[in-house]
């Protein structure tokens, strides 16, 4: 009987067929480098079907100067954590290129247009919007100060902007390149963001000085330590009475449950922190960063919000 039961944990667990192929392909480097450009040809081919017109924003960006924007933004003393300087989304330097900060915004699109059915191009919104409905109501009062960790080239900090007009938002990010078209977007839109380029595990901002610190889609990209860190960060930067909300990946979601295990580890040759995050036990890192117990609810079929107030 134990030995039976100690089977069936072994066939359970040992990766399938698939699983193997898989990774046995991707640790080939030619062959990874292969698959990795297959799939970002898959995207784009999917983007410009949604009308999102991947190639010829990526061209106009880089047409662009962008000398004095990545000047403006750029801290040069900083020296990035080890985690960061890897290759994400199969871009061999991660997040600190141009190509990466280019496509950044189209490849949002394409990605977010498959979360509901037929939503396409407005996925993307549809998904912000979803966290917004949650966030708002929860906060006892409106935010006068918010932090956005992890904005990227600002598509969440203008997502902030429109739903609080009147606070004061600022954007931080390690990717100089990010923010350069951050700025960029900022400008265009005409709004009023400031850009901060340090590592969201030491801002440099001063205690106290938030109402909210929001994480959209960053936490999935971070090992479980600087995860904790970023969290004690929070704390730190925020008020008393102030709330830290984080959005992302739901791994409790069925839509991750089910996924066929080739496909997830697909999914994590682009993500190298994702089991990290997976097996995080988010209520309890929060609570021992120094929040209450928090809310957890699923905002889209496979995202998740969270959001924990400062406690005391
Ligand atoms: C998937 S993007 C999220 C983008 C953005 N919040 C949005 O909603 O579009 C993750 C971002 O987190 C940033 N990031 C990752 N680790 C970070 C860290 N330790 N400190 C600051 N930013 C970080 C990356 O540079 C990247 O821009």
């Amino acid at each position: 009987m134990v030995q039976r039961k100690l089977m069936t944990a072994a066939v359970q667990t040992s990766p399938s067929f698939a699983t193997r192929l898989v990774n046995g392909i991707l640790a080939i480097k030619p062959l990874a480098n292969l698959a990795k450009h297959q799939a970002r040809q898959m995207m784009i081919k999917r983007a410009e079907k949604i009308g999102v017109p991947w190639t010829k924003e990526v061209q106009k960006l880089q047409s662009l100067d962008w000398e004095s924007d990545f000047a403006q933004v750029q801290n040069s003393q900083l020296s990035y954590p080890d985690y960061y300087l890897t290759s994400f989304h199969a871009y061999e330097t991660g997040n600190l290129s141009w190509q990466a900060a280019f496509e950044v915004e189209p490849a949002a699109y394409a990605v977010h247009a498959k979360i509901w059915q037929g939503a396409k191009a407005q996925g993307d919104a549809k998904l912000r919007q979803s966290y917004h409905d949650i966030l708002k109501p929860s906060l006892a009062h409106e935010p006068q100060d918010i932090l956005d960790l992890g904005c990227s080239v600002g598509l969440s900090s203008f997502a902030l902007q429109e739903v609080y007009p009147h606070a004061k938002i600022t954007g931080l990010d390690l990717s100089p390149y990010f923010l350069a078209v951050a700025r960029y977007r900022a400008q265009q839109r005409q709004a009023k963001i400031d850009w901060v380029h340090a590592a969201a595990e030491s801002t440099g901002l001063p205690n106290a000085s938030f109402d909210l610190v929001s994480i959209f889609l960053v936490c999935h990209e971070l090992p479980q330590l600087a995860t904790q860190q970023i969290f004690a960060e929070a704390r730190r930067v925020l008020r008393p009475g102030g709330y830290l909300a984080i959005m992302d990946m739901n791994p409790k979601s069925e839509a991750f449950e089910k996924m066929p295990p080739y496909i997830l580890t697909l999914l994590k040759s682009t993500e190298p922190y994702l089991d990290e995050y997976f097996a995080l036990d988010i209520e309890q890192t929060l609570v021992e960063a120094g929040f209450q117990t928090p809310t957890i609810a699923s905002n889209s079929p496979r995202h998740r919000t969270v959001i924990a107030q400062v406690s005391g």
